[in-house]
């Protein structure tokens, strides 16, 4: 056990047979967490990392650029690939073939998505709206990857009058699903408000699987107060680890007794530089180009000057223009 004031949390962490290193889970984030990103947060300290929601009907008809973004390295492991679809067959069907082709560690299953594109035909969140169709769905890909534990994400509900999310787990838990993730905000909630954190204690009290806390993490004493009002087994992190991946590391040394330091200017500035380098080496120029913009915007904050840097990079159109412009920024802060 890890001890932190009141705090006990489980260092012998198992989600179904897999070990884990720690309980502090980066979250799937589409158009985010790609190799480069998921590779920074290991290197961080994160105990597990999830690929983007990947369509189990890009996946079953071959679509070569879904099958990329379910790609990873065994320098991520352990990872969980996330599907997501409506048909149960079709979902199943995906799950066994990812498994085959690039045997993940874990399969997660998104009935959190709120998007209106993915919800409309009962996908993500969609989902929610029946638990008999949800159950259908996860029960598929249980039957056809016995191999591996099958997780499973989800949002608390449709909207504040159908709050769904202990009953779930208690289905889910009967046939086999190995933890769940809770981001207990509803489908119609969006992004709007708080993640009602009640919610995840009252599915830790209902089932005996592992429960993971998401939503509104966005420092280490967040990440306590999380474990502590929830006794949820294991935290997962999305919008605070952008352009702030020390977060898996402070939050590991705040359990272990340790003292952290804050990333430096340097750190942030020779972090940009190692994100770049990850992205150059896995994506096409102008695919580099447009998410080293996106992550530097997200790095070079809180420092004099900084919008200024933003905005420089923000202009540049090639690899070789970012190549230069890291290069001055180096110089500008004496960065080695
Ligand atoms: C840019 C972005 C993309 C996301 N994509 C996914 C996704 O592909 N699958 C998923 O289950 N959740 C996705 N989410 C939701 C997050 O995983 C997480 O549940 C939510 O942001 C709440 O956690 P946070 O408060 O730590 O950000 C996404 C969130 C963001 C901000």
């Amino acid at each position: 056990m890890l001890a932190q004031k009141n705090i006990e949390v489980n260092n012998n962490l198992k989600i179904g047979k897999l070990e884990l290193d720690n309980p502090i889970f980066l979250a799937p984030m589409a158009g985010v967490t790609d190799h480069s990103y998921r590779v920074i947060a290991r290197e961080m300290g994160a105990g597990v990392v999830y690929t983007e929601f990947v369509s189990s009907n890009g996946i079953i008809r071959e679509n070569q650029k879904t099958f990329d973004l379910a790609s990873f390295t065994d320098s991520e492991r352990p990872i969980g690939i996330q599907v997501f679809g409506d048909d149960h067959v079709v979902v199943g069907e995906s799950a066994k073939m990812l498994y085959d082709r690039l045997q993940p560690d874990i399969i997660d299953i998104n009935f959190g998505c709120p998007v209106p594109k993915v919800t409309k035909r009962g996908a993500g969140s969609g989902a929610l709206k029946d638990l008999d169709v949800m159950q259908e769905i996860t029960s598929a890909v249980l039957d056809a990857v016995p191999e591996i534990p099958i997780t499973v994400k989800m949002r608390s509900g449709i909207d504040k009058n159908s709050i769904v999310s202990t009953e779930a787990a208690i289905r889910l838990e009967k046939i086999g699903v190995s933890a769940i993730t809770l981001h207990p905000r509803t489908m119609k909630q969006q992004y709007t408000g708080f993640a009602d954190w009640s919610l995840i204690k009252e599915m830790k009290d209902s089932v005996q699987i592992p429960i993971i806390g998401n939503g509104d993490i966005q420092n280490a004493d967040d990440a306590m107060r999380m474990f502590n009002e929830t006794g949820c087994d294991a935290i997962m992190i999305a919008r605070g680890s952008l352009g702030n991946p020390w977060i898996f590391r402070s939050i590991k040394n705040k359990l272990t007794g340790k003292t952290d330091t804050p990333p430096t200017l340097s750190d942030r500035i020779q972090m940009c530089r190692r994100h770049f380098e990850l992205l150059k080496s896995h994506k096409y120029e102008k695919v580099c180009v447009n998410l080293t913009k996106k992550h530097l915007n997200w790095y070079l904050k809180g420092f004099a000057g900084a919008s200024d840097w933003r905005k420089k990079f923000m202009v540049t159109k090639t690899i070789e223009d970012i190549d230069k412009l890291l290069k001055e920024l180096f110089i500008e802060f004496s960065v080695k």
